[in-house]
């Protein structure tokens, strides 16, 4: 998940070292609090009136508990928003490049099956892609819920029985990358792993060309 490998998981991965990195300084900044007013304690202020001591812990109430979270949470929807599209099929996140490929994923206990519509290929806990083009991944269950998640290059999204669930992946270096159901969903969730492998795009296209053409005589849309 840090080393992404593709524009969808770059976003996430920034948004992750800007949470780390923010809440570092909070635990930072309440352990610094906390060692100065326990050494407070000990001093000639500990013995503060009540009306201070009124005033301090509203100052705490409405600076820490209503204003900071409140920056806080707003800053987050700045980075996050963005980094969410990065996930989504829109035209924002792909314009001027080409178009994207389509693939179908149907999760079930405890396999991937894929299909790429366009050429009717057909396979089974592999997936590949072509580099540099983004690819719209289409999931859904037959059996229970499931989560598509490959670390590397984009956002988990639910595989669930009756609806399908889209989320845009784009490699932008070949290799192989592991693919990993995020949602338990029986006995062998552990070992429901899938293979991706992106390929330059003219090597996809002609591992594509070569694939044996499976009918598809399982009812899928
Ligand atoms: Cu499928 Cu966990």
């Amino acid at each position: 998940m840090l080393d992404p490998a593709g524009p969808s998981a770059q976003a996430i991965a920034l948004v992750w070292w800007w949470m780390l990195g923010v809440a570092v300084l909070v635990v930072v900044g309440v352990m610094v609090a906390g060692w100065l007013a326990m050494r407070r304690g000990h001093g000639s202020e500990a013995n503060a009136t009540d009306d201070i001591a009124t005033s301090h812990g509203w100052r705490w109430m409405v600076g820490g508990g209503i204003l900071l979270p409140s920056a806080a949470i707003a800053a987050l929807l700045v980075f996050g928003t963005p980094a969410g599209f990065h996930q989504l099929p829109l035209h924002l996140t792909g314009a001027g490049g080409p178009a994207p490929l389509r693939v179908d994923v149907e999760a079930r206990q405890w396999v991937w099956s894929l299909r790429y519509p366009e050429s009717g290929v057909q396979l089974d806990n592999e997936l590949r892609l072509p580099v540099g083009r983004p690819v719209d991944i289409h999931v859904g269950s037959r059996d229970v819920i499931h989560s598509f998640w490959v670390p590397r290059l984009g956002g988990k999204i639910d595989a669930i029985p009756g609806r399908t669930n889209v989320v845009r992946l784009q490699a932008d270096q070949a290799g192989t990358f592991r693919g990993q159901c995020a949602e338990f969903c029986g006995l062998n969730h552990a070992h429901m792993v899938m293979t991706v492998i992106a390929m330059p795009a003219n090597e996809f296209e002609a591992w594509l060309a070569a694939q044996p053409v499976t009918a598809s005589t399982e009812g899928r849309p």
